[in-house]
């Protein structure tokens, strides 16, 4: 067999390494185009998790890799005097160099032929190879000559970074937060050798143009940053080698694999520097193939099972970059925050590190992290204990007047099993359980303002005195038997109305029984859905009136805090999208003509709504389509209804459009709540495949909601919120007729808990750099 491998980065020498070793017969070729010791960059990165991989698949590079590596097990998180560190990280350093020495060496060593300074213009020369691996890094002339067949979508990002070096030795990964007068940079260093430590810094455009960085040669601009960065170099330099200013483009290719020509590493895909995984894909792209090669019974076959196989991984690993990308350009969002819940976000931001797993590795930053979060409770008047502060999710909130005990909120959910709108035995039982299992926070499902504001004939409504008895014995049976909070959302179903039963068709017109449906503009949802009449003044009218009225039987009901349903493709949120909103009057165009009527019924249900209770607003953060709302829009439509007087934005998404397409994955739509409350200032409840105490926590606690509903996880488990008190040892009321059962719960999950934790400790691995301070420890010490 004979195999050509173009580049002789870590992806190219480690894949011609794996598959030399599986083929000695085979002739394989790696042609590069530097010379063999000529490389860019400093050092690389790798967790214990990769290197468990590498010895695995080679230990003779592996053992002479880990030789030359530089351990540590902290991230250190310096940031307006403080320094946060957290331990059980594992990672490794070693310098790119001599990464590439090693691997050179072993394939060598395994008979692999090294051409270098050989720069391949045409894979054409290749005619007779049976493979032939296109590794040639994130500018790869081969898959942008075959652009339309690889289909490579490139997404530069907007931040500026540049990678440098220095002989400042560090023992952990550090992340330096830098003010200056030009705005915020951010240092991103850790250790590989002994008296080295790569530095990658990072700005946003316009603090980069303050800063004069613009133009500057390598040496110009490795002086300004010594300058910010001079209190922590301590007289250290900084190294330069090609450090030139560039904005990361994330690379995603459509397709790897042409005939036999196959992508790997930067060529096919990248992952943004900040989660340090760039040479762990490359050099795993390569583990893949090889394994591919092994099973599959043809090189064709070997190659469609290399990119199916590993394409899941590689967009996993993509998406926790981008999420961790997204929060270092937006850190500005969070620059205000106290140092340790800033710590905590910095730790949490791409979703592996949680809040439980961090009190099991680094209590007392937790503790510190608790604290700090108790603080501002107490700041904002609540008397809370902030020497044992209970965790976040069990602090309360105040919104108003009304104060909820706890921050774990049922999320509004149509039962469609109302009787003309009548909420009957089911409700009170689904509401009834629901408050007596510990939510803080209870809403209603979205009640209908009028008959034909509803969406399904099964929508609960509260138009009628009927409905106003039926709801006034579910909201006395909520406040008489537990401490939660009993939320009313209203709404009105607009061009979604007069559908079926979520069971029998959701979002489907109904065949038979239907009304008329309106809209903001005449364009039905699905093609075959009825066409909705467009709203006239006296329409919006009418529809203001029902929503006032409805408020007010609210207030006779007992309700503690009422929110308007403006998200979802309803009919508040058919004006506030430009995909649904097509109209030509001072209700269409620009958002704040759409958002017109929708403020104007808020601002009239605000009027009649009592001045102590609080009011929310559910809106869709983005429609998910492009040309539709995005997150910025979103943070104008929280401050408008800011300013109209919302104590509270519940931050949903989507479901305006059928050809929406959202990124699910757990707590989706969390990053649309971080940004409407730290942009425009406003409390926050995110919602969205939330299923953990453990990510409500998370949320909370580094600032990224205020409020956490879940909807699902409560449809099946009514006492999801006295459970997760048990765990966390928070206290929570109960009616007296439960308290045996929570007795015993409180006393069995301190075991558990406890158990827990001992088996997940018992279940990790030492890291590297714990079994390296083991066996150099001194005698005495044992
Ligand atoms: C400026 C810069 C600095 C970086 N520094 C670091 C760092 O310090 N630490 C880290 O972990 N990651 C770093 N990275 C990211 C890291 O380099 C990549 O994620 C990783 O090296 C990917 O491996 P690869 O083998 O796919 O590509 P590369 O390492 O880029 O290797 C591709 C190789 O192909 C060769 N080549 C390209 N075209 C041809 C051709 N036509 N003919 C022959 N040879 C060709 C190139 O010379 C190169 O050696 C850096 C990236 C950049 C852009
Ligand atoms: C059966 C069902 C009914 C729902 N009804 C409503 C509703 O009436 N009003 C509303 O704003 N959202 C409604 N939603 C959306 C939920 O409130 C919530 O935002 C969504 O389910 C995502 O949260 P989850 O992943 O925790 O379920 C409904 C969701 C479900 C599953």
């Amino acid at each position: 067999m004979k195999i050509a491998i173009i580049g002789g980065g870590p992806a190219g020498l480690y894949a011609a390494i794996l598959l030399k070793k599986q083929r000695p017969q085979a002739e394989i070729t790696v042609y590069e185009r530097n010379r063999a010791d000529d490389t860019f960059g400093f050092g690389v990165v790798f967790s214990d998790a990769t290197l468990d991989n590498f010895e695995k698949y080679d230990a003779p590079s592996y053992r002479r890799i880990t030789q030359e590596f530089a351990y540590w097990d902290d991230i250190a998180v310096h940031f307006r005097g403080t320094v946060h560190r957290v331990g059980g990280n594992g990672f490794c350093g070693c310098s790119r160099r001599k990464l590439l020495l090693i691997l050179q060496e072993r394939a060598r060593e395994l008979g692999v032929t090294l051409l270098f300074e050989a720069d391949i213009e045409d894979e054409a020369r290749f005619a007779d190879a049976d493979l032939v691996v296109l590794a040639d890094g994130i500018n790869s002339r081969f898959r942008d000559k075959y652009i339309a067949h690889f289909q490579p979508e490139v997404d530069v990002r907007s931040n500026k970074f540049a990678w440098m070096g220095s002989t400042r030795p560090l023992d952990a990964f550090t992340f330096i937060f830098q003010e200056t007068e030009w705005g915020p940079f951010i240092a991103h260093a850790y250790q590989y050798e002994v008296g080295r430590s790569t530095w990658i810094f990072e700005t946003d455009p316009e603090t980069f143009k303050r800063a004069g960085l613009e133009g500057l040669s390598e040496k110009q601009s490795a002086d300004r940053m010594a300058e910010i960065f001079g209190w922590f170099l301590e007289g250290h330099q900084l190294l330069t080698n090609r450090s030139m200013w560039r904005n990361f483009p994330m690379i995603r290719s459509k397709r790897w694999v042409k005939d036999k020509l196959v992508l790997l590493g930067d060529a096919k895909a990248t992952a943004h520097f900040s989660i340090g995984s760039g040479t762990k894909l490359a050099m795993e792209d390569a583990i893949a193939l090889a394994d591919a090669m092994q099973r599959a019974p043809t090189v064709a076959a070997a190659l469609q099972q290399y990119e199916d196989g590993r394409r899941e991984e590689v967009e996993k690993t993509q998406h926790a970059a981008d999420v961790s990308l997204v929060w270092f350009e937006h850190v500005d969002r969070f620059w205000d925050f106290d140092p340790v819940q800033f710590a905590f976000g910095v730790m949490t931001r791409a979703k592996a590190i949680t809040y439980d797993n961090l009190t099991l590795r680094a209590p007392d930053f937790v503790a510190e992290v608790d604290k700090a979060f108790a603080k501002q409770v107490r700041s904002r008047g609540l008397d809370v204990d902030i020497e044992k502060p209970v965790a976040p999710m069990f602090q309360p909130l105040r919104l108003r007047e009304m104060t909820i005990v706890n921050r774990a909120v049922v999320s509004p959910m149509c039962m469609y099993s109302a009787e003309e709108g009548v909420p009957g035995d089911f409700h009170l039982v689904h509401y009834g359980s629901r408050a007596v299992g510990g939510a803080g926070l209870i809403f209603t499902e979205m009640t209908c303002v009028s008959r034909d504001a509803r969406i399904t004939p099964g929508c609960a409504g509260l138009w009628n005195d009927e409905q106003q008895a039926a709801w006034r014995r579910i909201v006395d049976f909520v406040h008489a038997n537990s401490a939660a909070k009993f939320a009313l959302q209203l709404g009105h179903a607009g061009r979604k109305g007069a559908t079926k039963l979520m069971w029998d068709g959701m979002d489907r017109p109904l065949e038979q029984g239907g009304w008329d449906v309106i809209s903001a503009s005449p364009i039905p949802y699905f093609p075959d859905s009825q066409v909705p009449r467009e709203m006239d003044r006296a329409a919006m009218d009418v529809v203001k009136a029902a929503f006032v009225a409805a408020a007010e039987r609210g207030e006779a009901c007992g309700f503690d805090m009422l929110e308007l349903h403006s998200a979802h493709g309803y009919l508040l949120a058919s004006f506030i999208s430009p995909l649904t909103n097509q109209r030509t009057d001072e209700y269409g165009g620009p958002l704040a003509n759409r958002l017109r009527f929708p403020l104007e019924v808020f601002e009239a249900l605000r009027s009649v709504w009592p001045a102590h209770k609080p009011m929310s607003v559910r809106i869709s953060a983005t429609d998910w389509v492009e040309g539709g709302i995005t997150g910025d829009d979103a943070v104008a439509i929280a401050r408008a209804f800011a300013q109209a007087g919302v104590d509270l934005v519940d931050v949903s998404t989507g479901q305006t459009v059928r050809d929406a397409q959202p990124v699910y994955g757990r707590m989706f739509q969390t990053p649309f709540s971080e940004q409407v409350r730290n942009e425009a200032r406003v409390a926050t409840m995110c919602v969205g495949n939330i299923t953990t105490s453990d990510q409500v926590n998370t949320i909370l606690a580094a600032g990224r909601a205020d409020l956490v509903a879940l909807g699902r996880p409560h449809l099946i488990d009514p006492s999801f919120t006295l459970k997760a008190a048990a765990w966390y040892g928070a206290e929570i009321s109960c009616p007296p007729q439960y308290l045996p059962g929570k007795e015993q719960i409180f006393r069995n999950s301190v075991r558990d808990r406890q158990d827990f934790d001992d088996l997940k400790i018992k279940a990790k691995p030492k890291t590297r750099a714990e079994l390296k301070a083991e066996a150099t420890k001194p005698l005495a010490a044992e």
